[in-house]
Order: C-alpha cells, then structure tokens, then sequence
C-alpha cells in the first residue's frame, strides 16, 4: 500500500484534487492510501469549504490555516507547516497540483526531504516571469520526479528544459475528465442568480490586473461597452481580492446588465458555461472549462500556457487593451470552438494514479 499526501490550497486544486481522490476511492483503494494537507491559502466557504463539499472530497486530515499574505510570508508559513507534517508522519510520496503557492512549498518541502515529488498539470509555461505562477511552475517542476503533462505542448516545454523522457508522462487533463463527469448534472442541481437564459461570463482575479488601475478600468470599461454592443448581460462573480480593490477604489458602478455575484461553485461555473455566449476571463482553468464546454474565450492577458486554444481560434489574447477586447468579443461572440483534441481521452485521473502506484 502506497501512502500518498497530497497538497491543495487554492480553488483550483481542489477541483483537480476532486478528479484524482474519486478514482482511488473507486478503483485503487487496496494499492493507494491518500491524505490531503489543506494549506488554508483559500479559507473563505465560496473559495473553499464549498468545493469539498460539493465535490465530496474526504475532509483534509491536516489544515495548516495559513491564510492570506506577501508571498514570501504565506510560503514561508506552508513550508515550515508541511514539512513538520513530513517529519512526523511516513509518505511515499507527495502529489501537488498547479502553479500556487501551495504548489511551490509543498514541492520544495518534500524534495529537501528526498520524498518524491509528483507534480499534476506540469510543463505549462507562459514564459512570463513576472507571473508568480511561473516561477511556481518552473521550480515545482525541477524538483519534482514525475512530471504529469496535461497536453503536448506541456510535453515539448519540459523536453525543452533537459527533462529525461522517463520522468515525463503525457497523462491528459484532470479538468477535461472533471468536466466531462460533472457537466450533464450541473444545470439541474444549481440556480443561477441571473435572469437571463443567455450572456457573457466573465471573471478576473490575477494580480497584475486588479492591482493594476489602468488594466482595471480598462477591464471594467470593456465590461460595460460589451452589454452595450453586443446587447448582452454579463455574470461576473468576483474573487474577493478583486471585490476588495473594485470597492476601494470606488469601480464599483456598473452597468446594470452585468450581474455581480459572489465566487461561484464549480458546478455554478459548469451550468454558467453551458449557458453563456462567450467567455471573458484572465483565469487559467476557466479557459479550458470554457473550451470544454464549448465556448470561446477571449483571455484578458498578453499570453496563455494554453497555446492550443488560441492555434484553434478557441480563444483570442486581448490583454487588458479596451480595443482589443471589443474586436476579440466580436469575432467569438456566440462562435463554437472545434472540439478539443489536445486534453487527453476524459481518464487523465486514472493514467496518474496507475504511474503512482508502481
Ligand atoms: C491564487 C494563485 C493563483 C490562482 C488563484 C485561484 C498564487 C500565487 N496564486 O491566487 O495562481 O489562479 O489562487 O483563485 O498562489 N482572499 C480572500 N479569501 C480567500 C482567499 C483569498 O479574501 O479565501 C483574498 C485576500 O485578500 C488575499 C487575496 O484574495 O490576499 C489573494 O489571495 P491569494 O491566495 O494570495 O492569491 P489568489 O489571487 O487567490
């Protein structure tokens, strides 16, 4: 019996979390045992606690509650936390997800440990350095000893930088196999608070946008000329660092077609994105959740890890450029992307667990 211990502490790594703890509940529960470590980066319910329970994800037996901070004093205070959990108790091996700072001080603790490292979602590269993502990414990636890519490019990029073919896998996407699983249910278990049947969603939390004023207002004025051009209403639910700063800098006067709700669950964004026209976001994740459920994505940075999507016209780079964002919005408004072929087969949670338990 392997014992894994796996680290999330953001959304997004409880969603790919939920992909991977489900199938060895259901297919290797006699070769794997996996504990979850919840680093606390996200602590809010609608950022967190929900996720689990709508998800079902077992209940993480350690919460380190670091909350939020500067990089340095959030890692910091993840490091010191995991590797205590390390010391005291016995894992074969460490399963991180993404590019968070949870990501980072989980695969630097277990690394200096000399416990393996098994990074899901590796190989991405935007090849922005001013991303803490990226950094994230890059150093999680060359400590880690199996390296899980979710697409061919990811493959290419680690390739690239010297990795042995031995330590990479092509496993597919764990967000592809998610959304494939919870799609056909979302619509029916949840209500969305927005009138209308059909509209624009969009969402906005990365740094270099919120604490940007003139991207922000850029942004925002974007928002509002689009319900006006496109006669559109827009969904916007806003991550609370992006709330925080809208109100802080008195933004907060919106057009009365854009609906401003709190973060939604993932199964609100699924049945979001079936009903939505077009997507308008700086996330990651909702790129491909976009493209997965058929919606194109206009991506409001100047470059994507996910190349493909905008090589299929799936997805249009618009920066946080007024113009640009108008023009993207018109050309993808109500367009639907080819279906992908570049996210693996729907059983990327499976391909990952059989490379663990060898
Ligand atoms: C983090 C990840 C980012 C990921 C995102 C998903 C890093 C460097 N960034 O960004 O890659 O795309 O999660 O959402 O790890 N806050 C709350 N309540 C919460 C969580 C955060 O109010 O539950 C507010 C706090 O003001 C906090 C701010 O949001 O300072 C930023 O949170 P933080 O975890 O530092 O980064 P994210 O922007 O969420």
């Amino acid at each position: 019996m392997k014992r894994i211990l796996t680290i999330v502490g953001a959304r997004p790594q409880f969603i790919k979390a939920a992909a991977i703890s489900h199938t060895i509940r259901e297919k290797f529960a006699d070769s794997i045992c996996e504990d979850i470590l919840h680093t606390g980066q996200h602590y809010d319910d609608a950022m967190s606690g929900r996720f689990f329970k709508e998800l079902d994800i077992p209940q993480p037996k350690y919460n380190l509650g670091v909350g939020s901070g500067s990089h340095g004093v959030q890692t910091a205070a993840m490091l010191k936390g995991i590797e205590e959990i390390l010391l005291s108790a016995h894992y074969d091996g460490l399963l991180v997800y993404g590019d968070t700072n949870s990501t980072l001080a989980g695969a630097l603790a277990a690394s200096k440990l000399h416990i393996p490292v098994y990074h899901v979602e590796a190989g991405l590269r935007s090849f922005n350095r001013d991303m803490p993502e990226e950094i994230n990414r890059i150093v999680t990636d060359h400590v880690s000893s199996l390296l899980f890519a979710p697409t061919q490019t990811a493959v290419k990029n680690l390739q690239n930088e010297g990795f042995k073919d031995g330590n990479i896998v092509f496993s597919g996407d764990v967000m592809f196999d998610n959304v494939l699983h919870y799609a056909p249910v979302a619509v029916q278990k949840t209500h969305l608070r927005i009138e209308s049947s059909s509209f624009i969603l969009a969402t906005l939390h990365r740094d270099f946008n919120t604490d940007n004023h003139e991207r922000l207002t850029n942004i925002l004025s974007a928002l509002n000329s689009i319900t006006e051009q496109f006669n559109s209403e827009i969904l916007l639910p806003l991550h609370p660092r992006t709330r925080k700063i809208i109100d802080s800098m008195g933004l907060n006067s919106f057009s009365n077609r854009i609906c401003v709700t709190e973060p939604l669950s993932y199964l609100e964004t699924l049945a979001a994105l079936q009903k939505s026209r077009l997507v308008l976001t700086d996330s990651g994740g909702l790129q491909k959740e976009a493209n997965f459920s058929g919606k194109c994505c206009v991506v409001l940075r100047p470059e994507t890890e996910w190349v493909e999507l905008v090589e299929d016209g799936a997805a249009l780079l618009a920066d946080a450029n007024y113009d640009l964002i108008l023009e993207a919005t018109a050309k993808l408004i109500d367009k639907t992307p080819k279906p992908t072929t570049h996210f693996g087969n729907g059983h990327a949670a499976e391909i990952i667990i059989k490379h663990l338990v060898v």
